[in-house]
């Protein structure tokens, strides 16, 4: 089968710049190759390039720093991720801040919507990335993606009149939180989206938390889109990150959660997003994010199949 790579070099929707150098870090620590030598067809599509401003149809919300110029990024991948995932590809979306996916996986959304099967997002993070222009402290829309794919009013016109499929906060699954704002906590609450924050980790495990959101996603046919923030790890294991926050997943954590959506079967799709090379030591957090992308497409220690889910 094929994987398609597509690098989205955006840093403007986080606070520290250099994550537009995310997606030549991710192809550096050889992320293409290590899809290769798992026996994928692997098409680099290259980066995209900056759309500019798109016109300011109505006034951007004044708490969104860069409204207008993401508003151009994610219009565009929207539209190459649609293309993308009707190919038949696996599209992993190279980041980039994490503002990117709101036209990623809106992309694939509308893809998917046409196919009959629900997507489900998976959003591995130290943040619930779940703020309004009405709840944010910093106005960094990097903060505000996954209450846009949840249809949160006041990004409303950032497709304009372009198609959007509805993810719902339903279909969102809030995992590794330990980061949020007294508002967006309150939002989060109130629209009952899934949460596993790290208190649920280290009370009950990756391992059952993460069978739990498999369960569900195939209880209603669905299929699954993973968005790998790299703060979702601790940063003794990835400190090329802007946003850093202390008690995060442990490397091996982190793989046996690859590992289990790889058995899985449902991963349609990916975004690495919110490496920052230039925080980086020596390109540690690049080679993290790429040996973790082995795990989720198959990377195993050993052929003998692990003991299934019938436990659970
Ligand atoms: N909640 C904070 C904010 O709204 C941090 C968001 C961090 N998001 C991220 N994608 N790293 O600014
Ligand atoms: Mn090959
Ligand atoms: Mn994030
Ligand atoms: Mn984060």
């Amino acid at each position: 089968s094929r994987i398609a790579l597509l690098g989205i070099p955006i840093e403007i929707g986080a606070s520290q710049a250099g994550t537009l150098m995310g997606p030549a870090a991710l192809r550096t620590a050889g992320i293409g190759r290590i899809l290769d030598q798992l026996g994928f067809r692997v098409e680099d599509h290259g980066d995209m390039t900056a759309p500019g401003i798109a016109p300011a149809e109505a006034p951007a919300p004044s708490n969104a720093r860069f409204y207008d110029e993401i508003k151009a990024w994610i219009r565009a991948l929207s539209d190459r991720s649609f293309d993308l995932a009707r190919s038949g590809a696996v599209p992993i979306f190279l980041g980039g801040d994490h503002s990117l996916s709101m036209g990623s996986v809106n992309g694939v959304a509308r893809h998917w919507q046409q196919q009959g099967r629900p997507l489900f997002v998976l959003w591995l993070d130290a943040h619930a990335d779940y703020n309004t222009p009405d709840t944010t402290i910093t106005g960094n829309m990097h903060g505000m993606s996954a209450a846009f794919l949840a249809g949160e009013p006041g990004l409303d016109g950032l497709l304009g009149g372009g198609p959007r499929a509805s993810v719902g906060p339903d279909r969102i699954e809030l995992f590794g939180v330990r980061s949020i704002d007294p508002l967006e906590k309150k939002l989060v609450a109130e629209r009952r989206v899934a949460i596993a924050d790290m208190r649920a980790i280290d009370e009950f495990g990756v391992g059952v938390l993460i069978r739990k959101v498999i369960e569900r996603v195939r209880a209603q046919n669905g299929v699954l889109h993973v968005s790998f923030d790299v703060d979702f790890l601790d940063p003794a294991v990835a400190p090329g990150v802007g946003t850093t926050v202390p008690g995060g997943a442990t490397y091996r954590e982190a793989h046996l959660i690859m590992e289990l959506l790889h058995d899985s079967g449902l991963v349609r799709s990916v975004d690495i997003v919110e490496l920052n090379p230039f925080l980086d030591e020596r390109g540690r957090t690049a080679r993290v994010a790429v040996e973790l992308i082995g795990s989720l497409f198959g990377l195993q220690i050993t052929d003998r199949p692990t003991p299934s889910n019938a436990v659970f």
